[in-house]
C-alpha cells in the first residue's frame, strides 16, 4: 500500500502509517480515561467562568480539532465556534519552521466578543503568538488561551494561558489531534515517539 498517496510526503516521513501505531510508540504518557476526566474538569471552569458571557471557542486546526469537539459537548453554556487554520511543521519535521502562516481565517467578526482559542500544544509558543497577535488588532472583548498540552521547556515567546490541560516534558507526543507526519491523530490517548522518529 502507498501512503499518503503524494511521493513526496511519503518520502519525507521515517513512519509507515499502514503498520500501525504500535511500531512508533515509546509509551503512553496520557492515558484516555486521564484526557477525558482533564477535559471534563477544564470544561467545568470554563461553563463557570464565562457565564452569561458570549463566548467564542476558536479551534486553530489541525491539532486541536478532538479536544475541541470533547470539550465543547462538556461545556454547559451557550456558544460558538470557529476554526482558523495555521500551518505547522510539515511531514518530517518535528519542531516549527519559525514563520507560521495562516491557512484558514475565521468568518466570525470577534469584536466585543469573549474570545478563548483552543489549542492542543503550546510547544516553542511561535505559534500561538502569531495568532493571539492577529486576534487582538480584532478587538475582541477579551482574549484568552486554552490548552490541553504545555511543553514549557521549549518555550521562546511567553504566551498567556489561562486553561492548561498538563505540562509535559520535551518530547514528541501524538495522538488525541496530535499527528505524526499528519496521522494518528485519531487515538484516544497521548503518545511518546520513539526516539528514533523524533
Ligand atoms: P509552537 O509554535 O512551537 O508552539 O508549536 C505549536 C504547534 O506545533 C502545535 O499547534 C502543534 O500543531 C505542533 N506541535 C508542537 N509540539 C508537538 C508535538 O509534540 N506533537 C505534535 N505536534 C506538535
Ligand atoms: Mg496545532
Amino acid at each position: 500500500m502507498r501512503w499518503p498517496a503524494d511521493d513526496t510526503l511519503w518520502a519525507m516521513s521515517k513512519i509507515n502509517p499502514a503498520m500501525g501505531f504500535q511500531p512508533v510508540l515509546e509509551r503512553v504518557l496520557i492515558s484516555e480515561e486521564q484526557l477525558q476526566t482533564r477535559v471534563a474538569e477544564i470544561a467545568a471552569q470554563i461553563s463557570n467562568d464565562y457565564a452569561g458571557k458570549d463566548l467564542l471557542l476558536i479551534c486553530i486546526l489541525r491539532g486541536g480539532v478532538v479536544f475541541l469537539t470533547d470539550l465543547m459537548r462538556k461545556i454547559t453554556i451557550p456558544h460558538h465556534i470557529d476554526f482558523m487554520a495555521v500551518t505547522s511543521y510539515g511531514v518530517g519535521a518535528r519542531e516549527t519552521s519559525g514563520k507560521p502562516r495562516i491557512m484558514l481565517d475565521l468568518n466570525t467578526d470577534i469584536r466585543g466578543r469573549s474570545v478563548l482559542l483552543v489549542e492542543d500544544i503550546v510547544d516553542s509558543g511561535i505559534t500561538l503568538d502569531h495568532v493571539l497577535r492577529l486576534l487582538q488588532t480584532r478587538e475582541p472583548a477579551s482574549l484568552d488561551v486554552c490548552v490541553l498540552l504545555d511543553k514549557k521547556d521549549r518555550r521562546q515567546v511567553e504566551i498567556p494561558t489561562t486553561y492548561v490541560g498538563f505540562r509535559i516534558p520535551n518530547e514528541y507526543v501524538f495522538g488525541y489531534g496530535l499527528d505524526v507526519d499528519e496521522v494518528f491523530r485519531n487515538l484516544p490517548f497521548i503518545g511518546i515517539l520513539k526516539a528514533e522518529y523524533q
